[in-house]
């Protein structure tokens, strides 16, 4: 069989699922890449795993989980590959790292950083502890290993709230995101002390533009994400992690939705959710917008962009994560 005939057997059903997000032109340049990297992880025994902030023809074309970050971690642990290649940010590559150390984990662009993770480092968490002596430290995932070693559990979006109340406290020092930190105050007793980090995409809703959408469309559920300043919440029907955002538009099936996040979730919502109608002022994430189809089918065919983390740092990072695994979501 000629080899174009091949590539549309194999990625013509992909683009039925995603052409109204795709024209024509791009999904050309595409699908071969889609047929190579899925040719490459059957000889390599390699999985993908998306973050569901990744661009549709990457979530639906390659991806063999596409999840929220907590599940990412899970799967990247229960995984028999012998490669992992993140789609996703750089604190994602780690933590499958931490989880699954005797794998190769490919990380196709190692300037996908994350906003929260830059905001601190092992030295400031080291600093927190010395003042206020014996508090725990909880921690987002989205943070580097280095951080995670300096931290007693980290959490997700999906558990935050959960993680804090395991530990049987009045006080924990919450790390590294402002606004997530004090989403979890507003559901729980636990005194929280939070850090000044702010997500760069999230950051910038307000309130005011969620009340201006409202007005305009009177019946729209609003969904936002925890790392959304506290106005944005309380202007919203539902808060919750990525995955949870896609659970409640699933079950809900609202007529008309509104998801104050990254641009491609919405996307990648909206395909499996064909009946409800989507409002999309988003913001894109430029670090996970890094991730494309050429540096991944680069970095898998030549195993570049490996995830090295310090002996160390790896076993007490490691501790923090599995802490969290355990409590689940
Ligand atoms: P989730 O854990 O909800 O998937 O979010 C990760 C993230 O980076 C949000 O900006
Ligand atoms: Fe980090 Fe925000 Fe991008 Fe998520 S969306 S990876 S928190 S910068």
């Amino acid at each position: 069989m000629e080899i174009k005939e091949q590539i549309k057997i194999e990625t013509d059903h992909i683009y039925q699922k995603v052409s109204k997000h795709i024209p024509e032109v791009e999904w050309a340049f595409h699908a071969p890449l889609i047929h190579k990297i899925n040719k490459l992880k059957k000889e390599k025994n390699a999985v993908v795993l998306a973050h569901n902030y990744q661009t549709p023809e990457i979530f639906y074309g390659i991806a063999d989980i596409a999840a929220d970050s907590l599940a990412l971690a899970v799967e990247a642990e229960k995984t028999s590959a012998d490669i992992i290649v993140m789609c996703g940010v750089h604190f994602m590559a780690e933590t499958a790292k931490l989880m699954n150390p005797n794998k190769k984990v490919l990380l196709p662009d190692m300037g996908a950083g994350c906003s929260l993770a830059s905001s601190i480092t092992g030295k400031d968490v080291r600093m927190l502890k010395e003042k206020y002596p014996g508090v725990p430290v909880v921690t987002y995932v989205n943070t580097s290993a280095e951080v995670k070693a300096e931290s007693d559990v980290c959490c997700t979006s999906a558990n935050a709230v959960k993680v804090v109340e395991s530990l049987g406290v009045d006080k924990v020092i919450f790390l590294p995101d402002h606004y997530l930190a004090n989403y979890v105050q507003k559901n729980t007793k636990v005194k929280i002390i939070s850090w000044q980090g702010t997500c760069i995409v999230h950051e910038k809703f307000t309130g005011k533009e969620v009340e201006d959408i409202r007005k305009e469309n009177p019946d729209i559920k609003v969904i936002a994400h925890p790392e959304c300043p506290p106005d944005v919440i309380s202007a919203s029907d539902f808060a919750g992690s990525t995955s949870n955002m896609v659970k409640y538009v699933k079950e809900k099936q609202p007529k008309k939705v509104l998801l104050v996040t990254e641009c491609s979730m919405s996307d990648n919502v909206q395909i499996e959710n064909p009946n409800v109608q989507f409002i999309k002022p988003c913001n894109l994430c430029p670090h996970m917008k890094k991730i494309t189809l050429n540096k991944i089918y680069d970095c898998l065919k030549n195993e570049t962009n490996e995830i090295k983390i310090g002996h160390n740092i790896a076993a007490m990072a490691r501790k923090s994560v599995q802490r969290m695994a355990a409590i689940g979501r």
